[in-house]
């Protein structure tokens, strides 16, 4: 079956069936081998795309960026600073601003609404670079990870996603295990759990496709037989400051440690979107240090050290991943395949 997903917004993995997902995966994956052998790729030499970010980040802008020269394309990249967007401007003129001069939009901020409005609004092609509900660019990055470490492919994986799992990556993952036929566990107290609606869509899913999604609060029942465990920083963007406290008390039995490795698979591997508090050299890891007298918090500095984790190759996985995103929503429809 040809796959063609030109002139598709990627906003969320609920819109993409699973051979669209599993067509990214492998065109990322096409992508990395043309990277690492020097073979030119400039197939969309031409067009120009812009990245809105009302977030920081390092991975997914340097990845869009990269992605963006690799391809042949002009960036332009707007900081939370630099646009009119949302201060003296409405997310919908600005859409329709941007419309007018680029072939693709990158938005990373808050509000999925916000991405919603900008892809309706401005014509032309959006991907999400982050929301507050979804993270969907790096699902691409990280099933190319899990590829590239199961033979026998991600079907029938089990994943755990330890701490904050009512977050955008905690929900991508769950999405994205429920399409490929993964078992995805979230691992969280009560009051961290993934929102009712969103699990009962995958539930519904994970049916079709023979996956599943379970809650677990229990961190050694959740990470039994695991292949991988992942898990994300215990206060996300936009979220207060204030949180951290309540987040340490709630999220510190739900630390990701040689413990739970004992009980998972044999060849279980660590993943994190990053960035990670495994120790105390950055500024907030040392505040919570000197705060709440711990020197790690979502992973121990061993896991994330250790021979289990992925997280590098994962952080290299974004750019090519993104590569093929934004390949495969603004090639044209008619273009002959690469090899
Ligand atoms: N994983 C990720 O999105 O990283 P950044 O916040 O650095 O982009
Ligand atoms: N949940 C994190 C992901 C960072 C890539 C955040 O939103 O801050």
């Amino acid at each position: 079956m040809t796959i063609s997903l030109s002139n598709r917004n990627f906003l969320k993995l609920l819109d993409f069936t699973p051979d669209e997902i599993e067509y990214l995966i492998d065109l990322g994956m096409r992508f990395k081998k043309l990277k690492h052998e020097h073979i030119p790729h400039a197939y969309l030499a031409g067009k120009n795309i812009v990245l809105l970010f009302e977030k920081t980040s390092t991975r997914t802008r340097c990845s869009f960026e990269v992605a963006g020269h690799d391809l042949g394309m002009g960036v332009t990249y707007l900081d939370p600073a630099s646009s009119q967007m949302g201060k003296k401007e409405s997310i919908a003129d600005t859409a329709r601003v941007l419309g007018r001069m680029f072939d693709g939009i990158e938005y990373r901020g808050y509000s999925q609404s916000i991405v919603e409005e900008l892809a309706e609004k401005s014509g032309v092609v959006v991907w999400n670079g982050l929301t507050d509900e979804f993270h969907p660019t790096q699902m691409i990055a990280d099933l190319m990870t899990i590829e590239e470490n199961f033979e026998e492919g991600h079907r029938g994986l089990k994943l755990v996603f330890m701490g904050d799992a009512r977050n955008n990556v905690a929900n991508s993952l769950m999405v994205v295990c429920a399409k490929l036929g993964m078992h995805f566990v979230a691992c969280a107290p009560e009051e961290q759990m993934p929102a009712a609606e969103l699990v009962e869509t995958c539930c519904k899913i994970a049916a079709q496709t023979g996956g599943s999604v379970t809650l677990e609060s229990d961190p050694t029942t959740a990470c039994t037989g695991a292949h991988v465990i992942y898990t994300d920083i215990w206060v996300s963007m936009g979220e207060p400051y204030e949180l951290w406290e309540q987040r340490i008390k709630l999220l510190s039995p739900y630390q990701v440690n040689e413990k739970l490795f004992s009980v998972a698979a044999k060849n279980a591997i660590f993943m994190h979107c990053l960035p990670a508090f495994h120790d105390t050299k950055t500024t907030i890891g040392a505040d919570i240090a000197d705060k709440f007298g711990l020197i790690e918090m979502e992973v121990t500095d061993e896991i994330f050290e250790g021979p289990r984790s992925r997280v590098f190759d994962e952080a290299e996985n974004r750019m090519h991943s993104i590569k093929a995103i934004m390949y495969a929503t603004l090639v044209d429809p008619d273009a002959k395949d690469f090899e």
